[in-house]
Formats: C-alpha cells, structure tokens, sequence
C-alpha cells in the first residue's frame, strides 16, 4: 500500500520582533493581560525593507529545507501553497514560489482554509499521492498576517504574526506517513471570524477602506470555545476509528491560536502536556504556518514512527486532525 509521507521540513520567521511592549503603544493594552489571557510574547512581522508577501517567506522556507536535507526542486511535481494572505489574487503564490526555488516541473495552486490551511494542504497531497499518480509534493503553508490585522483593534492585533513552514512529502510503502485524518468545516456562520474586503460581495473601494473591512474581524469568545470543542473531537474521534489508544500518541500539534486554547485541548483530550508542542510565546498566530514551525522547531527530537497528531481550527469555519507516523530520524 502506498503511504504519503514527510521527508523533510523546512520554516522561516521573519526578523522583526513585535513585542508586547511595542503593542502597548498601538492600543490599549498591555503585557501582563496579553501574557495571561494569551501566552503571547512577541510576534515576527514581515517588513517591506526585510522583503514583501508571503512567496518571500516561503522561498526562504524552502531554502531552509534545502539547506538540511536531500532535495532536488526539479522532482517536484506539484506545489500546494496554503495561505489566506497571498501575494496577490493572481498569480498564485504557488506558482511564483516554484520559479524562484526552481520546482519548474510542478504544477502550482493556492488554496485557502485559513488557520487550517496546512492539514488541508496535506489531505490534498496526501490524496495525489495514494492515487499512485504523483510520487512528490511540496506542501507549503505561509500567512502574513500583519498585512491584514488592525492595528487600532486589541481584540485581534495582539494574536497575529508572520511564517511560513514547508513539507516535503513523498511516496512510500513503508508503514510510516500519513495514516488518516477527519478534515471538516462549517460555513454557517462567517460572521464570526471573516476578513470581508476585496471579494466579490465587497470589491475594494474606498467605502471598504473606510469600513476597515480589509482587516480580520472575530467573535473572540465563540471562536475559541468552537475551537477547543473542534480540535478536542477531531483527535478523539480519529484515534477511537484508528483503534489507537491515548497512550500510544507520542505528539500532539495543535494550531497555535491562543495558550488558553492549547493547554484547554491538552486537558479535554487529556494527553500530558509535555506531549504538546507548543511555541504561541515566540511567534503568535501565523494562521497556516504554526503546525509546520512546531514540526521544524520540534524536528530533532521526532524519530522514525513516533505517532504525531496534529489538530487546527480556523476561519470557514475549518477544523480537523491528522494522523502520521513520523518519517525519519534526527540527523
Ligand atoms: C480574543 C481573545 C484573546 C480575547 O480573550 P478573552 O479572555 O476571551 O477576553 P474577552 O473577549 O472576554 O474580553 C475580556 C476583557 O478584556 C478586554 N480586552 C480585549 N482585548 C484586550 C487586550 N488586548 N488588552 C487588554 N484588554 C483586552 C475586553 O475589552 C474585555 O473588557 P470588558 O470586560 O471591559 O468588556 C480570546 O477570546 C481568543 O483567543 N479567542 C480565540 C481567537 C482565535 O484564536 N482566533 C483565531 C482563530 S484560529
């Protein structure tokens, strides 16, 4: 049988530091609330004299995946980008991607699942690869979400910053990589979590500007209660169909959004929480990007066949968990 599985990982975070600090001279806020209700420290923003849009990130993710492990662009045959910031509506930053690391045989496309976006990406490629088609994809997930956070808005701006992570994905029929997953979403209610300019319903117009509608707006209370009901039930759900007992789970990686949410997911689904990765206090919320930088944070300390779950929840709303069988060892 063939199995999808992941051969390399590769992240970058840009260099500046927004720390709580700083936000507390942009809005009514301050540390110790951000720190308590948050876990947040401080947040990478992508600024334009560092470089601009999200295929930045991403060619600087590859070049870190390039950097440590076996890798050669010309065999990839496709590229899924998972953002909800992209360098444009078009072209894709897929495709802009690919020419600057030069995967010039892949096919590209973006795709957009919010903070879900990178266990969405892997269903997708996970699907190419099984169907025995496609023998190697690049998923990249990337979000720069400073583009679009209100900086006048202390309900959302502490939560956000920029990163993309990258993952090599390859066939093998080893018993090892992707072993299941239960991906969902929710489109009943956007009005809890949206950024509403610049689509059809509100093109861009001086009217969306004056509305602020270009900028992520949520119910932070409602998304955070559905994102722990979500994530706690995807993961419970997918071992109890794998047949898998909570013991047997070496990681969990759940989207960083919130400490509180984390740690309230860690409880419910009662896995130690030294079993977590967790790294909300250094980078925030980069939509797309959190699981891949926990996988590269964490990388030296995963081994061949350690069982790794991982679970996200964002806008859409989008939700869902996936389970792997890690591929390689430290080197
Ligand atoms: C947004 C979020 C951090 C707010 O935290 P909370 O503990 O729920 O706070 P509440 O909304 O209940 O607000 C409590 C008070 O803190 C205030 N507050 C909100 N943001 C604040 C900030 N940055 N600094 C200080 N006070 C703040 C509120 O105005 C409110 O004041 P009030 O009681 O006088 O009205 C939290 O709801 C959350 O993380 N939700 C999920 C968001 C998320 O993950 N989104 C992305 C989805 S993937």
């Amino acid at each position: 049988m063939i199995h999808a599985v992941i051969t390399a990982i590769g992240a970058y975070v840009p260099n500046y530091r927004l720390t709580n600090e700083e936000l507390s001279t942009l809005v009514e806020t301050n540390d110790e609330w951000i720190t308590k209700r948050i876990g947040i420290k401080e947040r990478r923003i992508l600024k334009p004299d560092e470089g601009k849009g999200v295929s930045y990130l991403a060619v600087k993710a590859i070049e870190d995946l390039k950097s440590r492990h076996d890798f050669n662009p010309l065999e990839i045959e496709a590229v899924i980008f998972a953002t909800t910031t992209p360098d444009y509506p078009l072209p894709s930053s897929a495709a802009i991607t690919a020419a600057r690391t030069g995967m010039t045989n892949a096919f590209c496309f973006d795709m957009e699942a919010a903070c879900s976006g990178f266990i969405y990406a892997l269903e997708i490629a996970n699907g190419f690869i099984v169907s025995g088609k496609y023998k190697k994809v690049m998923v990249v997930a990337g979000d720069v979400l400073s583009a679009v956070t209100d900086y006048q808005d202390r309900n959302t701006c502490p939560i956000f910053g920029d990163g993309c992570g990258c993952a090599l994905l390859e066939a093998t029929t080893e018993e090892i990589g992707i072993m299941d997953s239960i991906i969902r979403s929710d489109g009943a209610n956007p009005e809890y979590l949206h950024y509403y300019g610049g689509g059809s319903v509100h093109p861009a117009s001086y009217e969306t500007v004056d509305q602020r509608l270009h900028y992520i707006w949520q119910d932070g209370r409602i998304v955070f209660k559905r994102a722990v009901e979500s994530m706690v039930k995807s993961c419970e759900d997918l071992l109890k169909r794998n047949n898998l007992s909570k013991e047997a789970v070496d990681w969990v990686v759940p989207h960083q959004a919130n400490m509180r949410i984390i740690e309230a997911v860690a409880r419910q689904f009662e896995v130690p929480i030294d079993k977590v990765m967790i790294n909300i206090d250094k980078y925030g919320n980069t939509s797309a990007a959190t699981i891949p930088i926990c996988l590269w944070e964490w990388e030296s300390r995963l081994h061949k066949g350690d069982i790794v779950l991982l679970t996200a929840f964002g806008a859409g709303f989008t939700w869902g968990a996936t389970y792997l069988k890690w591929g390689y060892d430290p080197t």
